[in-house]
């Protein structure tokens, strides 16, 4: 667990949903098992049940969610989905304008979240990949859960692009400074960041639930130059116009939508 997480001191359980049957009990204590957390049968959740806790919940259909006050956090590619269906009718997206990929790309993105933007890139990297960092080990163990679980499941034909890309990411949890401190010059062709926005778009209900659990870091000038130092194309930094951090960043061009206020700057490495 990371240090942050601790911090936080949050109490944190595994359970199943309502009613379960036995191979569902067995899975869910296996799981409390590798996570490190107590397992707690459903019907005794109630009595331990208080604000703070986070409940990490096995479903009969294989599903992992963790409940918090926030809402339910669970994988879901939905948001790619809608960029991927947004992008075969012919309209642009902003994020793939600015990796502009060849289909070879080694890709880095030091904040994977829910992995929407990641399992986009890797939809146009053939014969790349994406290395994903998350510094939160629950936005991590959910999303790596839910990752395996999508590939092993029944998809739609139309959804299988979703399962070869998520074949090309590999998922860690780590905190981006670390990692990137003992990484060697220009190991990835691209480095993607995406802090969380300082004036949360509650209207992004996706975002919702991960908000108690994520880290909130910002950008600053030197750790654009140690991003810099491990790519061998370009770093690429989102932002909201209402974020003051990226205020001190020099960027060689910008694309975004003015609507939403979301914008993508790109440094190329020269
Ligand atoms: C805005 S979300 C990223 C959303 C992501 N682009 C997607 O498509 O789902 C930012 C994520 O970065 C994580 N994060 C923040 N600081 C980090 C750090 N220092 N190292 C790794 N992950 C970090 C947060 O916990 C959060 O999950």
């Amino acid at each position: 667990m990371t240090e942050r997480n601790e911090v936080k001191d949050f109490n944190v359980v595994v359970t199943t949903s309502h009613q379960p049957d036995a191979e569902q009990v067995k899975k869910a204590r296996e799981l409390a098992r590798s996570l490190g957390f107590p397992y707690v049968s459903r019907k005794r959740l109630k009595s331990i049940s208080r604000p703070s806790l986070l409940v990490y919940v096995l479903e009969k259909n294989g599903r992992l969610v963790l409940v918090s006050e926030a809402g339910r956090l669970f994988f879901h590619p939905s948001a790619a989905k809608i960029r991927f269906i947004n992008l075969k009718k012919g309209l642009s997206d902003h994020l793939i304008k600015a990796l502009s990929p060849e289909g070879y790309e080694q890709v880095l993105d030091l904040t994977f979240g829910l992995g929407s933007e990641a399992i986009l890139m890797a939809h146009f990297l053939p014969k790349g990949k994406v290395v994903g960092l998350e510094a939160s080990v629950h936005i991590y163990n959910v999303v790596r859960y839910g990752m395996i679980h999508f590939l092993q499941s029944t998809v739609k034909p139309e959804e299988e692009w979703i399962k070869d890309a998520i074949r090309r990411i590999v998922l860690i949890n780590a905190d981006f400074r670390e990692y990137v401190k003992n990484t060697p010059e220009e190991s990835f062709d691209v480095v993607y960041c995406d802090p969380m926005f300082e004036q949360p778009k509650y209207a992004s209900s996706s975002m919702n639930p991960l908000r108690p659990v994520a880290v909130y870091d910002t950008l600053s000038k030197e750790d654009v130059e140690s991003f810099l130092r491990i790519c061998r194309k370009k770093v690429i930094i989102k932002f909201h116009r209402e974020d003051t951090w990226f205020k001190e960043l020099e960027f060689h061009w910008i694309t975004g939508s003015k609507k939403s206020g979301v914008f993508y700057g790109v440094i190329e490495k020269r």
